[in-house]
């Protein structure tokens, strides 16, 4: 049921606040209370960790490594799933491995997820679907808890999954003895905001969001850039925009632009600069004066802190609240998933089943 929303994807976009709230509802009361919260995955003794999964997973995933590494000071081998199996990784027996899937049933996540069995590993799943073959199959079952996801587009599974991986990533932090109590506290008080700052997001930016739909409508081409965890949302981005508006799109690290596609660059491609007012915010205006010097047009997104830092003339700046950098990939993901929604509509596709994909891809 759609409730009062056009498709699934508008209805599950908005679920957000809501979903989130659920899921971290579940995981703050644990980090707060057990270390130990990863009952299957003792994060204070594993050497490293592995993670694979396929499209919007895979891209949750890679923002997951960001914080296991930076706050648990874990490194982190991550790969799509179909490279994964294949790759012949050596792989410690000691490690552990996190498959990440909204369905449970993907194929070549399931094939990685039976490989590290074998190899010794243990084995936790962050999915949707605890019924399924992954849940079954893995030693710890973490629950995003984002309700049924109907629209082929992954919305509210992406921002739960990033949801589940932060908190993780904390309790393996505090396991380790990476952060401090007080480093705890405040990132645990930064993920409880995710609700309600998503919420003050979606009940503004829809003007503004229909409008550079329509532009980017007329597009053939996209570019999206971030730095650090905006660079996985940038290709996440890219990934939402061609998979339901049939709009060319690709996400690239900022950093990358001079190592080849900014010879793409006209006044006729727009660029999406994801760049919350974080460490890598200058680096990242540096890149957009690069594309600003080719006549290429620029939205900025951003908060408020960083548009009034950046004096940039670009087509459209989005403008979201300033937040702890934790939380940024799941605020920020707001934009990026309603500029594919609405771009949709105006190039008329078929949202919630677009031509060629399957929601849940069983076979490899
Ligand atoms: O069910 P899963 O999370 O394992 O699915 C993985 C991908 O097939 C899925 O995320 C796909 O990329 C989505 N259509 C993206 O919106």
């Amino acid at each position: 049921n759609k409730g009062n929303h056009r498709h699934f994807m508008e209805k599950e976009i908005y679920e957000q606040p809501e979903v989130i709230a659920h899921a971290l509802d579940h995981y703050i009361n644990v980090i707060e209370n057990r270390a130990d919260m990863v009952s299957g995955i003792d994060f204070a003794r594993i050497p490293s960790l592995a993670i694979s999964a396929c499209g919007t997973a895979y891209l949750a995933g890679l923002i997951g490594k960001y914080w296991f590494e930076r706050y648990a000071r874990l490194t982190v081998e991550i790969d799509v799933a179909s490279e994964f199996r294949y790759r012949e990784i050596p792989l410690s027996p000691q490690s552990a491995a996190i498959f990440i899937s909204q369905s449970g049933e993907t194929a070549d996540t399931l094939a990685s997820l039976r490989y590290c069995k074998e190899l010794g590993l243990k084995i936790g799943a962050i999915v949707n679907a605890c019924e399924s073959t992954i849940a079954r199959e893995a030693d710890a079952v973490f629950p995003i808890l984002a309700g049924p996801e109907i629209g082929v587009a992954s919305t509210k599974a992406f921002t739960c999954q990033l949801a589940v991986l932060a908190a993780l990533a904390i309790g393996a932090a505090k396991a380790r003895g990476t952060v401090t109590e007080d480093e705890v506290q405040e990132l645990v008080r930064s993920l409880a905001e995710v609700p309600r700052v998503m919420g003050q997001v979606l009940n503004s930016i829809q003007p503004e969001i229909e409008f550079l739909s329509r532009e980017l409508s007329k597009c053939r081409d996209v570019l999206y850039l971030g730095r650090g965890t905006s660079f996985p949302l940038a290709m996440e981005g890219a990934l939402k925009l061609k998979e339901i508006s049939y709009i060319h799109a690709e996400g690239y690290a900022a950093g990358e632009l001079k190592h080849g596609p900014i010879a793409l660059i006209d006044e006729n491609m727009p660029v999406i600069v994801i760049a919350p007012h974080d460490r890598f915010f200058d680096k990242t205006v540096s890149n957009m004066q690069e594309v600003a010097a080719r006549g290429g047009r620029i939205i900025l997104i951003t908060d408020e802190k960083g548009a009034a830092a950046s004096k940039l003339d670009t087509m459209h700046t989005i403008v979201l609240p300033a937040v702890d950098e934790i939380i940024a990939p799941m605020i920020f993901s707001l934009p990026i998933q309603l500029l594919a929604y609405h771009t949709a509509l105006y190039m008329g596709t078929d949202v919630d089943q677009p031509r060629n994909l399957a929601k849940s891809v069983t076979v490899e």
